[in-house]
């Protein structure tokens, strides 16, 4: 694998032994699910739709075999089982997300179903029981349908509506919850589900359809950040933040300056669209203004495509995460088109410029996943050197299997311990403010557009079998071997 330290990296000392090394005390081991991805019960004890469920049921092989999530893990309903396997790991925090439209079945508060907060609150309670710290998520891709219908992110009116839900839920459950995501990769949902349509809700708009969706997920996110700060936090210390993700990328020519402002591209239109306004400024980062307002002239548009904050909304949202929740994967090479020369990226879409670096190993259940450890470290230092040294907790990282998944998974235990040095060496040799480390994911589940075909669990699920047993793969009995002994073992 091409791991050769770029010059602004320190080479690690000669006496650098990761094995010997522990992890700072208290620190966060964790694994995290989503509702819609393993709980099943789509339409039990009262539950909304949502744009799940429609479209899975809508068919049209956009999901591998047609596959839905109606049963996924069936979690909704084997919660114990789930939990024996967090024990099992011994794991010390736990995140999941909570379905909206079980809550809420239409999405408002208008109606609350009882069952739905029952389900949750079980979960809670049996987790603090045992000592394990749950991490929530309000919204992980499953918005109820009935919101959708009206506009769904694409209207204004979202922001309201889901701060009516934030609280909610904080007033429901932040007795015991005290760390909290508001909404999982944002820029997943504003690309692909509102811009290409691959993902639920299935919109193709390639105009404005991603920049509109982001900027009112933004301000939903700021909104509910706010309400936490002024009507919970005092009485329910708990934390709030937002889950990014982020590839990191690299120059493919690290001499060349187009390549490496290619690069700075890509991080713009990717992590910096959100990181930005949120941590630092309030507002998108310049080159991601600068960029789309040439290509909208272009494309003819009478005003920039990038929709624009006012500056009251700058500052309700800029500083509105108490910590830096990143989802990482993968990484990737940038090399500039030429044929964009002065208007770099002419789509404006990262993918545009980005290249898979062939010697870096795939993850054998997703084409997209090259495992890269050593990324992970760069862009932890990317994150600590932009956003002023944050808290940070790795909300997800995985790697996936492709079915039938063999249960001695050594290959991708290797890439595990491989990315866990690589946080050791971000912490004690880069001084980066790591709080916490989630592997996605607890068990197989439901892999969106790839169904049960790629499993990604510390879990193995036979979907097969109506029970559902959870088993775990070699990689399972590695973390829980890291975790009791709060670092890596020679
Ligand atoms: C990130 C998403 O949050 C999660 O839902 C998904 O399963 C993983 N990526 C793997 O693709």
């Amino acid at each position: 694998m091409a791991s050769a330290a770029p010059a602004s990296f320190a080479p690690a000392p000669c006496d650098w032994h990761p094995e010997d090394i522990s992890f700072p005390s208290g620190f966060a081991w964790g694994a995290a699910t989503a509702a819609y991805q393993v709980e099943g019960g789509w339409n039990a004890d009262g539950k909304g739709p949502n744009v799940w469920d429609t479209f899975t049921h809508q068919g049209g092989d956009r999901v591998f075999k047609n596959q839905t999530g109606d049963v996924a893990c069936g979690s909704y309903t084997l919660w114990e089982e789930d939990l024996k396997c967090i024990k099992q790991l011994g794991l010390t925090h736990y995140r999941f997300s909570l379905s909206w439209s079980r809550l809420l079945p239409d999405g408002t508060t208008g109606f609350i179903n009882q069952k739905g907060v029952d389900y949750y609150d079980k979960i809670i309670d049996d987790l603090l029981a045992n000592g394990i710290v749950p991490m929530v998520t309000l919204y992980h891709f499953d918005l109820p349908q009935h919101l959708e219908d009206q506009g769904g992110w694409s209207s204004d009116a979202i922001t309201e509506v889901f701060d009516n839900y934030a609280q909610f839920c904080f007033r429901t459950f932040g007795d015991r919850v005290k760390l909290w995501v508001t909404i999982n990769e944002p820029y997943v949902v504003a690309k692909d589900g509102y811009e290409k349509g691959i993902v639920a809700p299935g919109i193709m708009d390639p105009g404005i359809g991603a920049y509109r969706t982001a900027h009112n997920m933004i301000k939903a996110h700021a909104k509910a950040w706010h309400s936490y700060d002024l009507l919970f936090r005092k009485k329910q210390q708990g934390l709030v933040s937002i889950a990014l993700n982020s590839d990191w990328a690299e120059p493919l020519d690290s001499t060349c300056l187009a390549d490496q402002e290619a690069t700075k591209r890509y991080m713009a239109f990717c992590l910096d669209w959100f990181a930005e306004p949120i941590f630092t400024s309030g507002d998108y980062p310049a080159i991601m203004k600068s960029q789309i307002s040439l290509m909208s002239t272009k494309q003819g548009y009478l005003s920039s495509k990038l929709p624009e904050f006012t500056e009251e909304e700058k500052k309700m949202i800029k500083g509105t995460a108490d910590f830096f929740a990143l989802n990482y994967y993968t990484t990737r090479k940038v090399k500039h088109q030429e044929n964009t020369c002065c208007e770099p990226s002419v789509s404006g879409d990262k993918e545009a410029e980005q290249i898979l670096d062939h010697s870096w190993p795939l993850a054998a259940g997703s084409s997209w996943l090259a495992v890269v450890p050593w990324g992970l470290r760069r862009l932890l230092k990317y994150i600590k050197d932009t956003y002023n040294n944050p808290i940070i907790y790795i909300t997800e990282n995985g790697f996936s299997q492709s079915d039938p998944a063999p249960l001695d998974d050594t290959q991708r235990w290797k890439y595990f311990r491989l990315t866990l040095q690589e946080i050791l060496k971000a912490i004690s040799l880069d001084d980066v403010h790591l709080k916490g480390y989630f592997v996605w994911s607890l068990l197989d589940n439901f892999e969106w557009t790839c169904g049960y075909s790629c499993r990604f669990g510390l879990f193995h699920v036979d979907f097969e079998n109506p029970a559902l047993p959870r088993v775990p793969y070699g990689s399972a009995i590695e973390y829980a071997k890291v975790i009791a002994n709060n670092g890596l073992m020679k």
